[in-house]
């Protein structure tokens, strides 16, 4: 089979941030000019990789042709790519409160930011309680930091905006399917919080997490838009599996850059994962080379030196090489997945999305 070599992925997601998909974002992130207008807006000003909505339009497209429609995409499926989207950025303003990360994008994070906000009322912020104030005349402006009570809440808000436009597609299978997703989002980070003895258990418990952190988010959009427009539940797992696959590859790739790419590669603070307290990929295997890593991993690298320590074996192992290895084999099992759908130029993008995933370097 041939495969197309345009580069259809790109155009999709030129045309995706082009289009309107960030401006369909912002209004259904209705609320009157306010303050929580401007945090819930902070980043759908397009600088993301857009990422998701590409996977899911090339799905949505690949399916329809599968199912011998055009390609063209049915609204539900448009606004799945939409809300993953959403689902995606709130769980990230959330994922920064927890870490206390500071950048995410290149931008400073919301929980972290200092937002200039005009002030007009009668009790002066600045010169404290005078009411109308003559020094401000009345309308003034105060640096504030949004912070991080400020950021859960639109965290919140953005989540409940994708509710409403999920449940506007009117298909309840749609909205069981893209609610596992929350589930797993919130399930995953807390499995990321503890740690597993046995180090066996603690590859499966580390796999279990990445599914459930990342790559629900893609094999469950994926299957949303197979649903709406195929019946045959082969179909849906055929989608599924690809967005599973692809999507653990794609944190794999995450966690072997947090110790091989520059903070302003990747626009949010890179080696942060063992400051955190997490072993990732690189780490766990690592340990089966080092096993002093053992009880560093433990305690959740706490005592002191442990960090550097940790650090300093994964580069002397080839932990960063195993885990790209890892995602090698993940990527493949995607391309054989979607590769049961019939020929489609959208079908071939995917299918050369795998190789992106692998090489990206941000
Ligand atoms: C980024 O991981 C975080 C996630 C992929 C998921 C975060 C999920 C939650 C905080 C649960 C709340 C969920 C909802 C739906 C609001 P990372 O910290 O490893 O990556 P980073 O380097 O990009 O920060
Ligand atoms: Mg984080
Ligand atoms: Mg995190």
């Amino acid at each position: 089979r041939t495969v197309h070599t345009t580069s259809l992925g790109n155009s999709i997601l030129t045309r995706l941030k082009s289009s309107n998909l960030y401006d369909d974002i912002k209004k259904e992130l209705f609320v009157s000019k306010s303050e929580l207008k401007s945090l819930c807006d902070y980043y759908f000003d397009g600088k993301g990789k857009a990422f998701r909505p590409t996977i899911v339009v090339l799905m949505a497209r690949a399916c329809n042709s599968h199912s011998n429609r055009d390609g063209d995409l049915l609204p539900g499926q448009r606004s799945i790519a939409m809300i993953s989207e959403m689902i995606h950025t709130a769980s990230l303003v959330h994922d920064d409160v927890i870490d206390g990360s500071d950048k995410r994008r290149g931008k400073t994070t919301i929980n972290e930011v200092w937002g200039e906000r005009k002030v007009s009322q009668s009790r002066c912020p600045i010169h404290a309680k005078l009411l109308n104030c003559n020094m401000c005349n009345n309308v003034t402006t105060i640096n504030e930091v949004w912070g991080e009570r400020k950021a859960i809440l639109a965290g919140d808000f953005i989540l409940s905006a994708a509710s409403m436009a999920l449940a506007r597609i009117g298909n309840n299978t749609v909205v069981s399917v893209l609610s596992q997703v929350m589930e797993d989002l919130v399930r995953g980070e807390f499995m990321q919080l503890g740690s597993k003895q046995n180090e066996s258990e603690r590859f499966k418990h580390y796999l279990e997490k990445t599914f459930k952190k990342t790559a629900s988010l893609i094999a469950n959009s994926c299957k949303a838009v197979s649903i709406l427009v195929n019946s045959d539940p082969e179909v849906h797992e055929i989608a599924f599996q690809y967005g599973r696959n692809i999507g653990i590859a794609f944190q794999l790739v995450d966690d072997v850059l947090d110790f091989t790419a520059c903070a302003s590669q990747l626009g949010k603070p890179s080696a942060t994962d063992l400051k955190l307290g997490l072993a990732t990929g690189p780490v766990l295997f690592a340990c089966q080379q080092f096993p002093e890593l053992h009880g560093m991993i433990m305690r959740r690298f706490s005592s002191s030196g442990d960090v550097a320590r940790a650090w300093q074996y994964v580069q002397e192992s080839n932990g960063v090489d195993q885990t790209n290895y890892l995602a090698q084999h993940y990527c493949q099992e995607a391309v054989r997945q979607i590769s049961l759908l019939r020929p489609s130029p959208e079908r071939d993008a995917l299918i050369r999305l795998t190789q992106t995933v692998l090489t990206r370097d941000r």
